[in-house]
């Protein structure tokens, strides 16, 4: 999809990756640009630098969504291209407090549905619109010592799976969004306290530029995983071509992060 004269909104706008796509897609033209973020002062920093609109927003608020969303669609008649974005970084295992991982799973995984929601009535009316949700390499692959975080990134992956086959014959497009680290200030949690863990996350950490650089030429192209990774397609065959051999692998990548403790 060509984003030129395109409405956009991206869901955590303030920072990172969703405040480096604001930016970019205004560069590249599109007719509106609207950031949303629980930071309602970073994501309007971010906006008006590029002339967009900014709402403050928690997306893990049903009511809040929909009310957002409806303010959206009044002031500029649609919405063409959501970018669900949004998330937190929850490391641990599963003795994780329950609310912790109700959390979680609010803000990564029930915020897509609920902005989702919001949208395609007006998308499959018009016969066009835009998914982007912002999963992970971790729900493809996994993410040593981030149980919470690993399992609510492969239910975004699957939820955006499901859509991409429900809706892609109605003019709906979907893709994920599933990149290795990013240096946003979210890296710190991936990096943890060790410095082999945190020497590897670093070594493999993109910028938020090129993640939105991948997503401009992902849009382009249509394609369902945007892997700003490359590697990570081939970690992903080898999972599925041998399960139990690339569990082996996993462990031993654990291991070697050796001052981490494991979880
Ligand atoms: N940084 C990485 O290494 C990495 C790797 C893969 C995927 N991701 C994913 O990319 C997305 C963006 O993360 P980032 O790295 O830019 O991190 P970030 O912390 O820089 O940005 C996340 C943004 O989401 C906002 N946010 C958090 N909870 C919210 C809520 N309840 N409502 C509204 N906004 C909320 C934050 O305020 C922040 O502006 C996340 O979904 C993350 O899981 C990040």
């Amino acid at each position: 999809m060509e984003i030129s004269e395109k409405v956009v909104v991206v869901t955590g706008g303030a920072s990172g990756i969703g405040a480096a796509m604001v930016t970019r897609f205004a560069a590249e033209g599109a007719g509106a640009v609207v950031a949303l973020d629980i930071d309602g002062d970073g994501a309007a920093t971010i906006a008006a630098a590029v002339g967009g609109s900014s709402y403050e927003l928690d997306v893990a608020d049903d009511a809040q969504t929909r009310s957002v969303f409806n303010q959206i669609e009044d002031e500029l008649g649609r919405i063409d291209i959501l970018c669900l974005n949004a998330g937190i970084a929850t490391a641990g295992s599963v003795d994780v407090p329950n609310e912790v991982w109700q959390r979680t799973w609010d803000v990564n995984v029930m915020s897509h549905v609920y902005a989702t929601r919001c949208v395609l009535p007006g998308m499959l009316a018009r016969g066009s619109g835009y998914l982007v949700h912002t999963a992970s390499a971790a729900g493809l692959l996994t993410n040593i010592g981030a149980a919470p975080y690993s399992v609510t990134k492969h239910a975004v992956v699957a939820l955006a799976e499901w859509l991409s086959l429900t809706y892609g014959d109605r003019g709906i497009v979907v893709s994920a969004l599933c990149p290795q680290f990013v240096d946003t200030p979210m890296l710190d949690v991936f990096a943890g306290d060790g410095d082999a863990m945190k020497g590897w996350v670093h070594s493999l950490a993109v910028t938020p530029q090129e993640v939105a650089e991948a997503v401009v030429a992902g849009l382009a192209a249509e394609t369902f995983l945007i892997l700003p990774h490359p590697d990570v397609a081939v970690y992903f065959e080898r999972k599925a071509v041998d399960y139990d051999r690339w569990l082996v692998g996993m462990r031993k990548l654990q291991a070697s992060m050796k001052d981490k403790p494991s979880s």
